[in-house]
């Protein structure tokens, strides 16, 4: 009799995965998970994964692959179990914005509500902010919760918003922290895994996402935003977690306030009735996508009324000030925001010349928030709570020479003349009034692509 020879698999090699997809072919599964696991546990080199991530930047991913790394990537540390909470849970996540805060008003509105939100929030990355870091502007908050604290809060309060907790998704604190610095942040498979490995890892049943696009966000174009949108659905959906995605317009922050404190104090004036229109806006819409998916309505509209009453009656921002306070923070500055206190510096940049606010690069007036102090250009700096930017014009705003469009809040000239100079080419001043832009220009879901306007 013939005896047969066990085939033996040739040992995997990092060097052959580069090449596969240095030459355009689609990574395997055990390939991908071959280079999450290895790199989380040290045994593969920074240049190795650096000249794979620049591969899979310059050659993209298929979607099984785009699916393959985020699921290894979820599976590189602890995943959350949140069946343990009543209630249909609804996640939101922002890609990441300038003067973006609606977590904060869009987590109390929909708790308010009956819909149980407990979340896990970032810091600011690059240019963005975070909401954790916003949330910390509140003198005694504490965002480091151990997990029966967090699942006592969200049963109590109906929602929590914390940090990550300590092994959730390592691989995307490696990756992430080696994009950064090779220049392979921007790429859709990315992206996309890196969002929704956390996601997934999170434990929530629905996913509504809000991803950014214009000059502020990662994703510049309309079209690459909703091909990120889309890729990003279709993981959710694989994974049985029913998953929507508003895009939003990034070529203007959103709101007046750009930094921690500023931005928390736009919240409690927008949960109080009189916040700025286009933020009041985008919070209602995101609310009414998280109450139609936590099944708390039937349609958007529905939703949508119901997030204006939720801010109408009150309901809301008494649900913020029970979360902060569950959260050891001092309600007492929600209810009388004039304790925050200002920065020292508070510097006035006025309009050049009678017109328009014009075109705004928006990514340069995050960076000159940083700048200010409000976020971190280094891993471990300290963040000034108080600084930031408040703009009084927004782009398509008639001006007139010498009238103040922006404020700048610094704790120091230093940086102050770093942020200015930022600040004032991030600007663009025009005789003529620009086109208007929606607030959203569209909806992605597993059915489709729906465009507004
Ligand atoms: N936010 C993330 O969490 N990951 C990215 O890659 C980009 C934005």
């Amino acid at each position: 009799a013939q005896t047969r020879r066990a085939e033996k698999e040739p040992p995997m090699r990092m060097y052959d995965i580069i090449e596969h997809k240095r030459d355009g072919r689609a990574l395997s599964p055990e390939e991908i998970s071959y280079f999450v696991q290895g790199y989380v546990a040290g045994e593969i080199p920074d240049y190795q994964a650096s000249a794979l991530l620049m591969a899979i930047f310059l050659r993209g991913m298929d979607a099984r692959e785009t699916a393959a790394l985020t699921l290894a990537m979820k599976h590189s540390g602890d995943v959350v179990d949140l069946s343990g909470l009543e209630g249909i849970k609804v996640d939101k996540h922002s890609t990441g914005g300038v003067g973006d805060k609606t977590s904060l008003a869009v987590v109390p509105i929909v708790a308010s509500l009956g819909v149980p939100v407990a979340k896990m929030s970032g810091r600011g990355l690059g240019h963005t902010g975070g909401t954790l870091d916003k949330l910390e502007s509140i003198p005694g908050l504490t965002t480091g919760i151990d997990r029966e604290r967090f699942f006592h809060i969200v049963r109590e309060h109906g929602a929590a918003i914390i940090g990550q907790t300590g092994n959730l998704v390592p691989a995307d604190k490696l990756i992430y922290a080696l994009r950064d610095v090779t220049a392979t942040v921007d790429s859709i498979p990315l992206i996309a895994s890196s969002i929704m490995s956390k996601k997934l890892a999170a434990g929530s049943d629905r996913i509504l996402l809000d991803v950014k696009t214009g000059s502020g966000a990662f994703m510049k174009g309309l079209d690459a935003a909703i091909d990120l949108a889309r890729a990003m659905v279709s993981i959710g959906e694989e994974a049985g977690r029913e998953t929507v995605a508003l895009i939003t317009n990034m070529n203007r922050p959103l709101g007046h306030a750009i930094g921690n404190a500023l931005e928390v104090i736009e919240v409690v004036e927008t949960l109080r009735g009189h916040g700025p229109e286009d933020l009041a806006r985008e919070c209602c819409a995101l609310a009414a996508e998280m109450l139609v998916l936590g099944e708390r309505a039937s349609t958007i509209d529905e939703g949508r009324a119901l997030a204006e009453q939720a801010i109408a009656n009150g309901s809301a921002f008494r649900k913020l000030c029970e979360i902060v306070a569950a959260q050891g923070g001092d309600v007492g500055y929600l209810e009388n925001t004039s304790r925050f206190g200002r920065d020292a510096i508070a510097h006035e940049v006025a309009a050049p010349c009678d017109g328009y606010l014009g075109a705004i690069d928006t990514t340069a007036v995050g960076t000159a928030s940083v700048e200010l102090g409000a976020g971190r250009e280094k891993k471990d700096d300290p963040i000034d709570h108080l600084a930031g930017i408040t703009l009084l014009k927004n782009r398509g705003d008639a001006v007139r020479a010498g009238e103040t469009v922006a404020v700048l809040h610094t704790a120091d000239t230093e940086r102050l003349s770093r942020a200015l100079p930022t600040f004032q080419a991030a600007l663009t001043f025009q005789e003529n009034e620009p086109e208007p832009e929606p607030l959203l220009f569209a909806r992605v879901t597993a059915r489709g692509v729906e465009r507004f306007g």
